[in-house]
């Protein structure tokens, strides 16, 4: 027979149902859809995560002390195979990596075969595990011998970039969907030419001039070469661009200061190949919003999370950088790199779920947003601040190079496809 329960167990009941419902709700809301075909991946690139990387500048730099030393990094050099399994594992379907000009020619015009056959096999690799490939040329390091020749400034450097653009084509084109020649100009030529923190350590304004510009015409003829021999390859570089706000919203010289930040920033150097670009891609870390005083213009206080580097998140400041270059070039873009330090890892899956919510938005709204690639897979060597920061999806013990996936990477199972 059926008993009514007493008032007190229906409140008991109702307070349980309640959590639960309320538990199933926050699970359902936490379902990202994403159109058919997005791309989601983790980005890493070469020196900061291979070890021993003794051919480039920076293990040259390191040695004389003036960087930390990278070492054995995360030896993926050797396991990649086991990283790869793990970005399938924890629901990726892509990954942008890129492949190491000093490995490729560690001496001016000898070429490392085994190096091409090492690549090539980590290229089979991330498509056995289903993950489409995106690859960087050239994300930082130089071979020794072309930064004793003065790197990209010296405008003669340009066409030994080409060369190696030329022959990853030919020996590695058609394992490679998608390409970037160049990672982050503007990062590269402030650090290493002006503000003097990055090998060769210049703070050199004009220097600074030469190399952007010959970054530009590097890009250029390296994407006609690569044309050349995969005429159907998409071919882009990857771009750091901020989100500038002003200060003030309707004052006139904090307005201009974002209109100059903007064009200087994040589309001089796009302006110059917008005839070479297939796509874009897109790496959003920062948004500033700027103020003009006294001494010029001046960062006004930010709110927003804090990550362990100290930088404030925005995750609306991705939308509008979309929508931005979706109105100026018309272009797809890809986010090659979007991503926080984070060594407690509790800021994390809000992160990614934010910036992949505004690119959704950004979808919703008619940019053609075909893929997310978060900075990085695992913890690696983050430059001038070493092994410190850690911006993985995986965690890396560098005693014994353990890798242990964090909570975080979940995110990834609640994307769902719609079509
Ligand atoms: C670079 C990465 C770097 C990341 C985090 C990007 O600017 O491409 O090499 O590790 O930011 O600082």
């Amino acid at each position: 027979m059926y008993n009514r329960p007493s008032t007190k167990m229906r409140r008991f009941f109702d307070a349980k149902y309640s959590i639960i419902n309320a538990r199933m709700t926050e699970q359902k809301q936490t379902i990202i859809r994403l159109p058919k075909g997005f791309l989601i991946g983790a980005a890493s690139s070469s020196h900061q995560v291979e070890g021993n990387n003794i051919h480039n500048d920076w293990w040259h730099q390191e040695q004389l002390g003036r960087v930390p030393k990278s070492g054995l990094a995360t030896d993926h050099w050797n396991r990649f195979e086991e990283d790869f399994d793990i970005a399938k594992q924890i629901g990726l379907n892509a990954m942008r990596i890129s492949i190491e000009w000093s490995r490729i020619e560690p001496t001016e015009g000898k070429f490392d075969v085994a190096a091409i056959a090492h690549y090539k096999r980590v290229l089979e690799s991330l498509r056995k595990h289903g993950l489409t490939r995106m690859v960087t040329l050239f994300h930082f390091t130089l071979p020794q011998w072309v930064a004793e020749k003065d790197g990209f400034a010296n405008s003669s450097n340009i066409q030994y970039f080409v060369r190696y653009a030329k022959l990853i084509a030919e020996e590695l084109g058609e394992e490679i969907e998608l390409w970037n020649t160049i990672n982050e100009p503007e990062v590269f030529t402030y650090m290493s030419s002006l503000a003097g923190k990055w090998p060769p350590f210049a703070k050199n304004p004009l220097r600074g001039f030469k190399q952007f510009r010959n970054l530009a015409k590097a890009h250029k003829l390296a994407y006609h070469a690569i044309k050349k021999v995969l005429p159907n390859a998409q071919i882009s570089i990857a771009k750091n661009n901020v989100y500038n706000e002003a200060y003030r919203k309707n004052n006139a010289l904090d307005k201009m200061a974002v209109w100059f930040q903007d064009w200087s920033g994040n589309y001089w150097f796009l302006n110059m190949i917008k005839n070479e670009m297939d796509f874009i891609g897109l790496n959003y870390y920062f948004y500033h919003s700027l103020g003009v005083g006294l001494n010029g213009i001046k960062q006004k206080n930010l709110t927003g999370p804090k990550s362990d580097m100290g930088w404030r998140t925005y995750p609306k400041g991705i939308y509008h950088l979309i929508m931005e270059l979706h109105k100026r070039y018309g272009k797809p873009v890809y986010i090659t790199e979007n991503g926080i330090a984070n060594a407690r890892d509790d800021m994390r899956q809000d992160f990614i779920r934010q910036h992949l919510e505004w690119c959704n938005k950004a979808i919703t709204d008619g940019a053609d947003v075909k893929g997310y690639f978060y900075w990085s897979l695992t913890d690696n060597y983050e430059w001038s601040d070493g092994y410190d920061p850690k911006f993985g999806l995986v965690e890396i013990n560098y005693e014994t190079q353990k890798r242990t996936i964090r909570p975080s990477a979940e995110i990834f199972k609640q994307i769902k496809s719609s079509s």
